[in-house]
Order: C-alpha cells, then sequence, then structure tokens
C-alpha cells in the first residue's frame, strides 16, 4: 500500500510504502534515523540493525541528504515528536542517488539560500510557509464564494495605471505600448458592475526601487470589489475576510506554525472588530510619540506605521487620509474634500500595510476632473469613465498583498520568503 506521510495517522500498525526524500539522518553503530519528507510533510523513519539484513543497515546509514526512495515499514505512533508518528523501516529502495546537495544542515548566509531558492523551498521551513500561504489562499475563495462573490480575472497586460504612473513596467503589444499590472482594480470596478459583488486573486507588478523586507516586485493581490457598499460596510468586509482567513490558517496549519515557531496567541486576537483611528488622530499620536518632523498632509513611512500599531494588539485601520497623497479614484469625504474615504489596514508587529482600500468616486465630472489632474489620458480611460456615465452605484473595493499577510501569518521577517520565487530588486534568479 503507497500513501503519503500526512496519510500516515490511518495507518498505524500498518506496513505500507511512502515515496520521499531523505531531508536528515543520524545514525549509530545499531539503529540509524532517517528524516523523510514527501511533500505532504516530514516523518522519522527508524532503521535497527538486528530488525533487518545487514545489507539494508548499511544501505540506510549511507544515504545521502536529497536521495529519493521508497521506504517501506510499519506506522507506529510517536509521541516525542509533534507530528506524533514515525515508520518502523523494513526496506528502503533508492530511486534516484542526490550527490553532494549544496544546502547542508549548517547555516548559510541568505544570498546563498536565495541563489539556491529552487532547493531551499525542500527545507522544513519554507515547506511550512508555502502551506500556510496556501491555506491561505483556499480560505481566501471560501470567504468570498461563502459571500456572494464571483471571481473575475481581470489583464495583465494593460494601458492603465491606477496607482499612478511612476512605478509601471513598460512593454511592447506588438506596435502599441503597454505596461504589467499594477493593480485590476480599475477591470474590477467595470465587472463590480456586471457582477455586483467580484473579487481577484492574480500577480501583480511594480518597478518600485525600494529595498525592503516588504517589498517585492512581483506580488500577489486579492482585489475584491462591490457595488452599493460604501466605505463603513466595507470595513466590516475586511474585518471579517481578514479574521476568517488567519483563523483558518490557525486551525489548518497548526504544525507549520509550530515548525516555524510562531507565536500564535497574538493571532488568537485577530477577530471580531478592528480598531480604527482618523489619519487626523495618527498624527496626533505620531507627534505624542515624539515622531516630531512628521505633519498634516506626509505619508506615512515603515516607523510611522509601526508606531502606530504597536498601539493596537489587532491590525488597526487608518482611515480618511489627505486626498492630495491618495489615488485618483477614491472618493472625498462629504463636507471635507481635503481628506478621502479610504483605509489602510496596518498588521501588528511591524509588517506594515497589509490592505489598501477605499471608496470609489461615483460622479461623472469629478472623476473626469480627478483623470486629468492626475495626468492621465482621458481617452485612454474611456472605458472605464464609462462607469461613471452608465448607472454607476457607490461602490467601493481593497486589495490585500498576498505575501505582506503571508509573513504576518508566519512570523517570517521578509516578505522574499513567502513567494515561491521571489523578484526583488535585484533578482530574477532563479
Ligand atoms: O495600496 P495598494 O497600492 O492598493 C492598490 O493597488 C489598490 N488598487 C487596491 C484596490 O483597492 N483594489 O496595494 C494594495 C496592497 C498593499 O496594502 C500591500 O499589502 C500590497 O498590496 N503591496 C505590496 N506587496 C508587496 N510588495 C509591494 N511592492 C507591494 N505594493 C503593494
Ligand atoms: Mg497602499
Amino acid at each position: 500500500m503507497k500513501i503519503t506521510i500526512k496519510q500516515a495517522k490511518d495507518y498505524v500498525g500498518q506496513v505500507v510504502t511512502i515515496g520521499c526524500w531523505l531531508d536528515n539522518k543520524r545514525s549509530s553503530g545499531k539503529i540509524a534515523f532517517l528524516q523523510l519528507r514527501d511533500g505532504s510533510g516530514f516523518m522519522q523513519g527508524v532503521v535497527v540493525k538486528a530488525e533487518v539484513s545487514e545489507e539494508m543497515f548499511d544501505l540506510a546509514k549511507h544515504i545521502t541528504q536529497e536521495t529519493s526512495l521508497y521506504v517501506t515499514g510499519e506506522i507506529r505512533e510517536d509521541s516525542r515528536s509533534k507530528f506524533g508518528f514515525e515508520m518502523g523501516v523494513q526496506s528502503v529502495e533508492v530511486i534516484a542517488e542526490a550527490k553532494d546537495y549544496p544546502i547542508t544542515p549548517k547555516e548559510h548566509g541568505t544570498e546563498f539560500l536565495m541563489d539556491n531558492r529552487h532547493l531551499w523551498l525542500r527545507s522544513k521551513r519554507q515547506h511550512a510557509i508555502m502551506k500556510v500561504r496556501n491555506e491561505l489562499i483556499r480560505a481566501t475563495y471560501e470567504f468570498f464564494n461563502d459571500n456572494g462573490f464571483t471571481k473575475v480575472d481581470p489583464p495583465i497586460l494593460t494601458g492603465s495605471a491606477p496607482e499612478g504612473t511612476t512605478e509601471l513596467f513598460h512593454t511592447k503589444y506588438f506596435d502599441e505600448d503597454a505596461f504589467l499590472s499594477q493593480s485590476g482594480q480599475l477591470y474590477m470596478e467595470a465587472a463590480a458592475m456586471a457582477l455586483g459583488r467580484v473579487f481577484s486573486f492574480g500577480p501583480t507588478f511594480r518597478a518600485e526601487k525600494s529595498k525592503t523586507r516588504r517589498h517585492l516586485i512581483e506580488f500577489w493581490m486579492i482585489e475584491p470589489e462591490m457595488a452599493f457598499v460604501q466605505h463603513a460596510e466595507s470595513l466590516e468586509i475586511q474585518e471579517q475576510y481578514v479574521s476568517y482567513i488567519i483563523q483558518s490558517a490557525l486551525k489548518n496549519c497548526e504544525l507549520e506554525l509550530d515548525t516555524l515557531g510562531r507565536d500564535t496567541s497574538k493571532l488568537e486576537l485577530v477577530t471580531g472588530e478592528f480598531p480604527r483611528i482618523t489619519y487626523d488622530e495618527a498624527i496626533e499620536l505620531l507627534h505624542k510619540l515624539d515622531f516630531d518632523d512628521i505633519q498634516w498632509g506626509d505619508d506615512f513611512g515603515s516607523p510611522h506605521e509601526t508606531a502606530i500599531a504597536n498601539h493596537f494588539d489587532k491590525p488597526v485601520f487608518i482611515t480618511e487620509y489627505p486626498t492630495a497623497i491618495k489615488s485618483f479614484y477614491m472618493q472625498p469625504k462629504p463636507g471635507r474634500p481635503e481628506v478621502v474615504l479610504c483605509a489602510d489596514l496596518i498588521a501588528p508587529e511591524g509588517y506594515g500595510e497589509i490592505i489598501g482600500g477605499s471608496e470609489r468616486i461615483h460622479d461623472a465630472d469629478l472623476m473626469l476632473e480627478r483623470v486629468k489632474e492626475h495626468g492621465l489620458d482621458p481617452e485612454a480611460y474611456s472605458w472605464y469613465l464609462d462607469i461613471t456615465k452608465y448607472g454607476d452605484v457607490p461602490h467601493a473595493g481593497f486589495g490585500l498583498g498576498l505575501e505582506r499577510l503571508v509573513a504576518y501569518v508566519t512570523g517570517v521577517e521578509h516578505v522574499r520568503e513567502t513567494i515561491p520565487f521571489p523578484r526583488l530588486l535585484n533578482r530574477i534568479y532563479p
């Protein structure tokens, strides 16, 4: 019977075979402990000299790291390991030997590991991060499907720039100029007028010259857009969504979060209402915290966001930023047009902005004015301006950066470990 490591719990007392790789091993004269991994999980195989042939014990003792194997033996409970099960190995068959695997159990520098990202992914830590990432994606689809949203896929090759023109990746589209999408939002707004509540999940590109632990050049964004939903209701949907996926990860990735050493008590608090403070209040708070240089009208940097987030034990919404520092499509606050009905959701523990969202302008004249003010060509945006012409309604949406969320949930310091093959300022290999 061939099973995966994950299925071991259902086969206690039975003799089974797993296809796997050797992650690590320890051996003495009488016993060899094989750390096996098969993609579904990690499990120890125990080879006892007295229980197998001399040849088999000798083979087990000399298997090299990352050699692929079929291992056969009896599954038994193992209360000493977190996983809870191990295999009493009866026989080992080598599929393909691995020689001189470059990533050994000793410490390696980050650059070396990044150059070997295609192999580094096999490690227990990277495996755990990818499993948590997958769970957050799975729970995202579940949340939006359960709440009446339709998934819509916006294009990657586009002629529009929702988040400003300075960070665009240019490319040729035959004889025309085009960009790689920096956000699907404008298309999602059009889709919301067709399907009501929609969400997207796809890659986005920013030619940002930022080299921080929060910035990727290519990252994956979840972008919901909702017709007949305004600012306040959008914040409620955001807190429900973020709570749902974090609680799902806590429930379904217990082993992985333990592998990563994550303090999950902090994540358990992420339910119910999230605190909200206005940009004005945030500025006041920063002044109290001795950030004397920041003035009303300035955008926040990471140290500001971290200082604000440290005041709360849940993610916090900073709302109503100055109109001048936000995107062209954001709805001005009624009676106070110098601020917009927007919010950034700032994660605790220094992970920074994980969501940017807002209510959108639904007034044809104002939208056209804003497009022009921001130096965008109304001709190129004429399809987008059609939304305001044909039965526009109040609507709102937001974008969640998956890699920043994964960093926060896993407790990993840098977003480069939260995507399988990161694109960074100085890296497109492997
Ligand atoms: O705040 P941003 O730029 O908002 C938008 O793109 C909107 N059009 C979204 C919408 O309303 N539909 O980006 C949204 C999120 C940020 O909060 C952050 O989590 C992530 O995307 N993000 C990045 N993640 C990694 N690397 C980068 N360079 C990122 N830039 C933004
Ligand atoms: Mg933002």
